[in-house]
Protein backbone atom coordinates (compact mmCIF):
# COMPACT_ATOMS: atom_id res chain seq x y z
CA UNK A 1 0.00 0.00 0.00
CA UNK A 2 1.30 3.49 -1.02
CA UNK A 3 2.18 5.57 2.23
CA UNK A 4 1.92 8.71 -0.33
CA UNK A 5 0.63 11.91 1.78
CA UNK A 6 0.84 15.92 1.93
CA UNK A 7 1.12 17.84 4.68
CA UNK A 8 -0.69 20.95 4.26
CA UNK A 9 -2.02 23.85 6.71
CA UNK A 10 1.01 24.98 7.81
CA UNK A 11 2.10 28.42 8.39
CA UNK A 12 5.01 28.08 7.17
CA UNK A 13 8.13 25.58 6.73
CA UNK A 14 11.36 26.43 7.98
CA UNK A 15 14.62 23.96 6.57
CA UNK A 16 17.58 24.36 6.20
CA UNK A 17 19.10 23.88 2.83
CA UNK A 18 21.88 21.03 2.75
CA UNK A 19 23.33 22.16 -0.44
CA UNK A 20 24.56 25.77 1.27
CA UNK A 21 26.08 26.15 4.05
CA UNK A 22 24.04 28.56 6.19
CA UNK A 23 21.42 28.81 3.92
CA UNK A 24 17.49 28.52 6.00
CA UNK A 25 14.27 28.29 3.44
CA UNK A 26 11.68 30.18 5.10
CA UNK A 27 8.61 28.87 2.89
CA UNK A 28 4.78 30.59 3.93
CA UNK A 29 1.90 28.73 3.34
CA UNK A 30 4.28 25.86 2.48
CA UNK A 31 3.32 21.74 1.66
CA UNK A 32 5.13 18.89 2.14
CA UNK A 33 4.76 15.49 0.09
CA UNK A 34 6.08 12.56 2.02
CA UNK A 35 6.25 8.89 0.79
CA UNK A 36 8.44 6.01 2.55
CA UNK A 37 9.58 7.67 5.11
CA UNK A 38 11.21 10.47 3.43
CA UNK A 39 10.46 14.11 1.74
CA UNK A 40 9.56 13.65 -1.58
CA UNK A 41 8.43 17.64 -2.41
CA UNK A 42 8.52 20.91 -0.45
CA UNK A 43 7.47 24.28 -1.85
CA UNK A 44 4.65 26.78 -1.26
CA UNK A 45 0.99 24.36 -1.25
CA UNK A 46 -0.29 26.70 -4.50
CA UNK A 47 2.49 24.84 -6.22
CA UNK A 48 2.05 21.60 -5.21
CA UNK A 49 2.61 19.08 -8.48
CA UNK A 50 -0.09 17.96 -9.91
CA UNK A 51 1.23 14.31 -9.72
CA UNK A 52 -0.06 14.59 -5.66
CA UNK A 53 -3.41 16.72 -5.85
CA UNK A 54 -5.48 13.14 -5.19
CA UNK A 55 -2.49 12.04 -2.35
CA UNK A 56 -3.85 12.15 1.02
CA UNK A 57 -3.79 15.23 2.83
CA UNK A 58 -2.36 15.75 6.35
CA UNK A 59 -3.91 18.64 8.74
CA UNK A 60 -0.38 20.67 9.59
CA UNK A 61 -3.01 22.48 12.32
CA UNK A 62 -1.28 26.18 11.29
CA UNK A 63 1.98 24.77 12.42
CA UNK A 64 5.15 25.86 11.51
CA UNK A 65 6.91 22.80 10.48
CA UNK A 66 10.77 21.95 10.98
CA UNK A 67 13.31 19.06 10.96
CA UNK A 68 13.66 17.25 14.29
CA UNK A 69 16.63 18.66 15.93
CA UNK A 70 19.81 16.37 15.85
CA UNK A 71 22.25 16.49 18.90
CA UNK A 72 25.76 15.51 17.86
CA UNK A 73 27.39 15.49 21.52
CA UNK A 74 25.68 13.75 24.53
CA UNK A 75 27.15 11.39 27.23
CA UNK A 76 23.95 9.42 27.52
CA UNK A 77 24.65 6.78 29.43
CA UNK A 78 25.50 6.79 33.05
CA UNK A 79 25.22 5.67 36.52
CA UNK A 80 24.05 7.97 39.48
CA UNK A 81 23.76 12.13 39.26
CA UNK A 82 26.13 14.50 40.85
CA UNK A 83 23.67 17.40 41.97
CA UNK A 84 25.69 16.72 45.51
CA UNK A 85 29.19 17.79 43.62
CA UNK A 86 26.56 20.66 42.22
CA UNK A 87 26.27 21.88 45.18
CA UNK A 88 29.53 22.70 46.33
CA UNK A 89 30.37 23.95 43.60
CA UNK A 90 27.45 26.65 44.52
CA UNK A 91 29.57 26.82 47.86
CA UNK A 92 32.82 28.05 46.19
CA UNK A 93 34.92 24.96 45.34
CA UNK A 94 35.81 24.43 41.81
CA UNK A 95 34.80 21.86 38.93
CA UNK A 96 38.79 21.20 38.62
CA UNK A 97 39.54 21.06 42.78
CA UNK A 98 36.26 18.34 43.03
CA UNK A 99 38.09 16.63 40.19
CA UNK A 100 41.66 16.84 41.49
CA UNK A 101 39.96 15.37 45.08
CA UNK A 102 38.84 11.76 42.83
CA UNK A 103 35.34 13.46 42.43
CA UNK A 104 33.81 14.76 39.03
CA UNK A 105 33.97 12.39 36.24
CA UNK A 106 35.62 9.89 38.83
CA UNK A 107 32.55 9.97 40.82
CA UNK A 108 30.39 9.28 38.07
CA UNK A 109 32.75 5.99 36.91
CA UNK A 110 31.86 4.69 40.67
CA UNK A 111 28.16 4.51 39.75
CA UNK A 112 28.76 3.21 36.21
CA UNK A 113 31.22 0.54 36.92
CA UNK A 114 28.00 -0.41 39.56
CA UNK A 115 25.38 -0.26 37.21
CA UNK A 116 24.36 -3.39 35.13
CA UNK A 117 23.63 -3.27 31.34
CA UNK A 118 19.53 -3.14 32.23
CA UNK A 119 19.95 -0.51 34.35
CA UNK A 120 21.86 1.37 31.76
CA UNK A 121 19.22 1.11 29.22
CA UNK A 122 16.60 2.14 31.49
CA UNK A 123 17.83 5.24 32.28
CA UNK A 124 18.89 5.72 28.95
CA UNK A 125 15.44 4.93 27.31
CA UNK A 126 13.57 7.75 29.97
CA UNK A 127 16.23 10.21 28.83
CA UNK A 128 16.31 9.38 25.26
CA UNK A 129 12.12 9.89 25.92
CA UNK A 130 12.79 13.47 27.45
CA UNK A 131 15.19 14.23 24.82
CA UNK A 132 12.60 13.31 22.10
CA UNK A 133 9.72 15.09 23.59
CA UNK A 134 11.48 18.25 23.20
CA UNK A 135 12.21 17.92 19.19
CA UNK A 136 15.14 15.86 19.25
CA UNK A 137 15.29 13.17 16.85
CA UNK A 138 18.89 11.67 16.41
CA UNK A 139 21.75 11.82 18.80
CA UNK A 140 25.36 10.84 19.34
CA UNK A 141 26.05 9.12 22.46
CA UNK A 142 29.18 8.51 24.26
CA UNK A 143 30.68 5.65 26.36
CA UNK A 144 33.39 7.03 28.44
CA UNK A 145 32.00 6.85 32.38
CA UNK A 146 33.23 2.81 32.59
CA UNK A 147 36.86 3.86 32.45
CA UNK A 148 37.97 0.18 31.92
CA UNK A 149 37.23 -2.62 29.30
CA UNK A 150 34.42 -4.55 30.77
CA UNK A 151 32.37 -1.16 31.92
CA UNK A 152 32.65 0.47 28.85
CA UNK A 153 31.97 -2.99 26.95
CA UNK A 154 28.74 -2.83 29.51
CA UNK A 155 28.03 0.47 28.18
CA UNK A 156 28.44 -0.36 24.14
CA UNK A 157 26.01 -3.49 24.77
CA UNK A 158 23.37 -0.56 26.47
CA UNK A 159 23.79 1.56 23.70
CA UNK A 160 23.44 -1.43 21.26
CA UNK A 161 20.25 -2.79 22.84
CA UNK A 162 18.69 0.88 22.67
CA UNK A 163 19.48 1.41 19.08
CA UNK A 164 17.46 -2.61 18.41
CA UNK A 165 14.85 -0.95 20.08
CA UNK A 166 14.75 1.70 17.32
CA UNK A 167 16.41 4.39 18.97
CA UNK A 168 18.20 6.48 16.29
CA UNK A 169 21.93 7.29 17.59
CA UNK A 170 25.42 7.32 16.77
CA UNK A 171 27.83 5.44 19.06
CA UNK A 172 30.98 7.26 19.80
CA UNK A 173 33.77 5.21 21.98
CA UNK A 174 35.08 7.27 24.75
CA UNK A 175 37.41 5.10 27.11
CA UNK A 176 39.92 8.23 26.93
CA UNK A 177 37.12 10.46 28.84
CA UNK A 178 39.64 10.39 31.68
CA UNK A 179 42.66 8.65 33.12
CA UNK A 180 41.59 5.47 35.11
CA UNK A 181 42.20 5.17 38.73
CA UNK A 182 43.96 2.13 38.00
CA UNK A 183 46.58 4.02 36.46
CA UNK A 184 47.48 6.43 39.35
CA UNK A 185 47.96 9.26 36.90
CA UNK A 186 50.01 7.45 34.12
CA UNK A 187 48.72 8.61 31.05
CA UNK A 188 51.29 7.10 28.70
CA UNK A 189 50.53 3.86 29.88
CA UNK A 190 46.41 4.50 29.90
CA UNK A 191 46.16 6.31 26.56
CA UNK A 192 48.46 2.60 25.33
CA UNK A 193 46.03 0.65 26.84
CA UNK A 194 43.35 2.47 25.06
CA UNK A 195 44.95 2.75 21.99
CA UNK A 196 46.31 -1.16 21.73
CA UNK A 197 43.91 -3.04 24.13
CA UNK A 198 40.48 -2.05 24.81
CA UNK A 199 39.18 -0.08 21.51
CA UNK A 200 39.72 -3.12 19.19
CA UNK A 201 38.08 -5.15 21.91
CA UNK A 202 35.57 -3.22 21.92
CA UNK A 203 34.90 -3.42 18.17
CA UNK A 204 35.94 -6.81 18.06
CA UNK A 205 32.64 -7.14 20.70
CA UNK A 206 30.43 -5.11 19.20
CA UNK A 207 30.75 -5.09 15.65
CA UNK A 208 29.12 -2.24 13.55
CA UNK A 209 27.78 -0.78 16.83
CA UNK A 210 29.92 2.80 16.87
CA UNK A 211 30.84 4.44 14.11
CA UNK A 212 33.01 7.20 15.84
CA UNK A 213 35.82 7.36 18.41
CA UNK A 214 36.63 10.19 21.09
CA UNK A 215 39.75 11.32 23.26
CA UNK A 216 39.24 14.21 26.18
CA UNK A 217 42.50 16.26 25.46
CA UNK A 218 42.77 18.42 28.34
CA UNK A 219 45.73 19.99 30.73
CA UNK A 220 46.55 16.77 33.46
CA UNK A 221 44.07 14.36 31.24
CA UNK A 222 45.09 13.08 27.76
CA UNK A 223 48.27 15.28 25.37
CA UNK A 224 47.91 16.17 21.27
CA UNK A 225 50.01 13.35 21.08
CA UNK A 226 48.17 10.87 22.84
CA UNK A 227 45.35 11.88 21.89
CA UNK A 228 46.91 11.50 18.05
CA UNK A 229 47.57 8.05 19.00
CA UNK A 230 44.34 6.91 20.48
CA UNK A 231 42.45 8.30 17.61
CA UNK A 232 45.14 7.17 15.12
CA UNK A 233 43.92 3.56 16.56
CA UNK A 234 40.58 4.02 16.27
CA UNK A 235 40.63 5.18 12.36
CA UNK A 236 42.60 2.06 12.03
CA UNK A 237 39.45 -0.28 13.04
CA UNK A 238 37.22 1.96 11.35
CA UNK A 239 36.10 4.80 13.74
CA UNK A 240 36.13 8.66 12.61
CA UNK A 241 37.41 10.90 15.00
CA UNK A 242 35.55 13.17 17.32
CA UNK A 243 37.89 15.20 19.81
CA UNK A 244 36.65 16.57 22.97
CA UNK A 245 38.91 19.95 22.67
CA UNK A 246 40.72 23.41 23.99
CA UNK A 247 37.32 23.09 26.75
CA UNK A 248 39.20 24.17 29.90
CA UNK A 249 42.76 25.43 28.69
CA UNK A 250 44.22 25.45 25.07
CA UNK A 251 45.32 22.37 24.31
CA UNK A 252 46.00 22.36 20.63
CA UNK A 253 42.67 19.98 20.20
CA UNK A 254 41.24 21.73 17.53
CA UNK A 255 44.60 21.71 15.42
CA UNK A 256 44.81 17.86 16.29
CA UNK A 257 41.37 17.23 15.08
CA UNK A 258 42.01 19.37 11.45
CA UNK A 259 45.27 17.37 11.22
CA UNK A 260 43.65 14.03 11.36
CA UNK A 261 40.35 14.85 9.55
CA UNK A 262 38.03 14.59 12.41
CA UNK A 263 34.03 14.95 12.08
CA UNK A 264 34.15 17.40 14.96
CA UNK A 265 36.13 19.35 17.93
CA UNK A 266 33.97 19.56 20.57
CA UNK A 267 33.76 22.79 23.18
CA UNK A 268 36.20 24.98 21.83
CA UNK A 269 35.96 27.70 24.68
CA UNK A 270 40.28 28.00 24.53
CA UNK A 271 40.55 27.21 20.78
CA UNK A 272 43.23 29.18 18.83
CA UNK A 273 43.09 31.30 15.71
CA UNK A 274 45.00 29.13 13.50
CA UNK A 275 42.94 26.14 15.28
CA UNK A 276 39.87 28.14 13.77
CA UNK A 277 41.44 28.32 10.27
CA UNK A 278 42.51 24.37 10.34
CA UNK A 279 38.81 23.34 11.22
CA UNK A 280 37.60 25.45 8.45
CA UNK A 281 40.20 23.90 6.10
CA UNK A 282 39.77 20.53 6.83
CA UNK A 283 35.85 20.69 7.53
CA UNK A 284 36.02 19.91 11.17
CA UNK A 285 32.82 20.79 12.34
CA UNK A 286 33.11 22.59 15.72
CA UNK A 287 30.64 21.58 18.09
CA UNK A 288 29.92 23.99 20.74
CA UNK A 289 28.62 23.50 24.25
CA UNK A 290 27.01 26.30 25.61
CA UNK A 291 25.15 24.77 28.66
CA UNK A 292 28.49 23.40 29.42
CA UNK A 293 29.82 27.14 30.15
CA UNK A 294 27.08 28.07 31.51
CA UNK A 295 26.50 25.26 33.86
CA UNK A 296 30.35 25.23 34.91
CA UNK A 297 29.97 29.25 35.87
CA UNK A 298 32.80 30.39 33.62
CA UNK A 299 32.95 33.32 31.44
CA UNK A 300 34.88 32.52 28.50
CA UNK A 301 32.46 30.98 25.55
CA UNK A 302 33.32 29.90 22.52
CA UNK A 303 34.11 32.13 19.69
CA UNK A 304 31.62 30.66 17.17
CA UNK A 305 31.08 34.66 15.55
CA UNK A 306 34.91 34.14 14.64
CA UNK A 307 34.60 30.57 13.56
CA UNK A 308 31.85 31.11 11.52
CA UNK A 309 33.95 33.72 10.07
CA UNK A 310 36.72 32.15 9.69
CA UNK A 311 34.67 29.42 7.03
CA UNK A 312 33.48 26.66 9.64
CA UNK A 313 30.15 25.13 10.21
CA UNK A 314 29.55 25.53 13.57
CA UNK A 315 27.36 22.93 15.14
CA UNK A 316 25.62 22.94 18.86
CA UNK A 317 25.00 20.27 21.32
CA UNK A 318 23.76 19.47 24.80
CA UNK A 319 26.65 18.15 26.08
CA UNK A 320 24.19 15.75 28.32
CA UNK A 321 26.03 14.33 31.07
CA UNK A 322 26.05 14.70 35.02
CA UNK A 323 28.63 16.85 35.65
CA UNK A 324 29.36 19.82 33.46
CA UNK A 325 25.82 20.20 31.81
CA UNK A 326 22.43 17.81 32.88
CA UNK A 327 20.99 19.51 30.06
CA UNK A 328 18.38 17.38 27.62
CA UNK A 329 16.35 20.79 25.98
CA UNK A 330 17.79 22.06 22.79
CA UNK A 331 15.55 25.26 23.41
CA UNK A 332 18.05 26.38 26.20
CA UNK A 333 20.94 25.62 23.61
CA UNK A 334 19.57 27.54 20.55
CA UNK A 335 18.79 30.27 23.20
CA UNK A 336 22.19 30.29 24.51
CA UNK A 337 23.43 29.80 20.83
CA UNK A 338 21.47 33.51 20.03
CA UNK A 339 21.83 35.10 23.26
CA UNK A 340 25.76 34.33 24.45
CA UNK A 341 27.42 32.94 20.98
CA UNK A 342 25.81 35.91 18.90
CA UNK A 343 24.63 33.93 16.67
CA UNK A 344 21.41 34.67 14.55
CA UNK A 345 17.93 32.85 14.91
CA UNK A 346 18.84 31.34 11.80
CA UNK A 347 22.20 30.21 12.14
CA UNK A 348 21.90 28.65 15.71
CA UNK A 349 18.45 26.27 13.85
CA UNK A 350 21.05 25.24 11.38
CA UNK A 351 23.31 24.49 14.24
CA UNK A 352 21.14 22.27 16.27
CA UNK A 353 19.65 20.77 12.33
CA UNK A 354 22.21 20.60 9.08
CA UNK A 355 25.44 20.94 10.70
CA UNK A 356 25.04 18.43 13.37
CA UNK A 357 23.93 15.63 11.32
CA UNK A 358 26.61 16.86 8.73
CA UNK A 359 29.08 16.21 11.20
CA UNK A 360 27.56 12.94 11.89
CA UNK A 361 27.70 11.62 8.57
CA UNK A 362 23.87 11.75 7.88
CA UNK A 363 22.69 13.69 5.00
CA UNK A 364 19.39 12.62 5.07
CA UNK A 365 18.30 14.26 8.34
CA UNK A 366 18.55 17.86 10.00
CA UNK A 367 16.52 19.70 6.38
CA UNK A 368 13.55 18.95 4.71
CA UNK A 369 14.53 18.68 1.24
CA UNK A 370 13.81 15.93 -1.05
CA UNK A 371 15.92 12.41 0.48
CA UNK A 372 15.41 13.63 4.09
CA UNK A 373 13.72 11.48 6.50
CA UNK A 374 10.18 12.85 7.40
CA UNK A 375 11.22 13.39 10.77
CA UNK A 376 9.00 16.23 11.07
CA UNK A 377 8.31 18.65 14.08
CA UNK A 378 5.17 21.09 13.96
CA UNK A 379 5.50 24.51 16.26
CA UNK A 380 2.47 26.32 17.53
CA UNK A 381 3.75 29.54 16.62
CA UNK A 382 3.35 32.60 14.98
CA UNK A 383 7.06 32.53 14.07
CA UNK A 384 10.13 30.42 14.81
CA UNK A 385 11.71 33.03 16.28
CA UNK A 386 9.57 32.89 19.52
CA UNK A 387 11.29 30.02 20.74
CA UNK A 388 13.96 32.37 21.76
CA UNK A 389 12.06 35.48 22.31
CA UNK A 390 9.96 33.91 24.80
CA UNK A 391 12.52 33.28 26.84
CA UNK A 392 11.23 30.54 29.41
CA UNK A 393 8.64 29.36 27.58
CA UNK A 394 8.89 25.10 27.65
CA UNK A 395 7.62 25.06 23.98
CA UNK A 396 7.35 21.76 22.93
CA UNK A 397 6.81 20.65 19.49
CA UNK A 398 4.29 18.10 17.93
CA UNK A 399 5.65 15.00 15.75
CA UNK A 400 4.25 14.13 12.20
CA UNK A 401 5.91 10.95 12.68
CA UNK A 402 8.03 9.07 15.26
O1 LIG B 1 32.06 17.08 28.04
N1 LIG B 1 35.02 17.08 29.21
C1 LIG B 1 34.77 16.00 29.59
N2 LIG B 1 33.59 15.44 29.76
C2 LIG B 1 32.38 16.06 30.07
C3 LIG B 1 32.21 16.28 31.52
C4 LIG B 1 32.18 15.02 32.25
C5 LIG B 1 31.74 15.09 33.67
O2 LIG B 1 31.97 16.07 34.39
O3 LIG B 1 31.14 14.08 34.06
C6 LIG B 1 32.18 17.28 29.23
O4 LIG B 1 32.13 18.41 29.73
FE1 LIG C 1 31.39 16.14 26.43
Amino acid sequence: MSDRRVLVNLRGLLTPDPARAWAVDRIPDAALALEGGRVAWLGRKEDLPAAWADAPKVDGGGAWATPGFVDPHTHLLFGGNRSGEFNRRLHGATYQQIAAEGGGIRETVRATRGATVHDLVASGEERLRAFRERGVVHLECKTGYGLELEAESRLTAAYAELQQRGWSLDVTLLPAHDLAPEFGGDAEANACAVAEDWLPELVKRHPGVARFCDVFVETGVYTAEQGRRILGAGKRLGLIPRVHADELSWTGGAELAAELGAASADHLMFCSEAGMKAMAAADVTPVLLPATTLFLGMRDWAPARKMIEAGCRVALATDFNPGSCPCVDPLTILRLGCLQLRMTFEEAFTALTLHPARSLRRDDLGHLHPGARAQVLLWDVEEMLELVYWVGEPYRPRFLTR
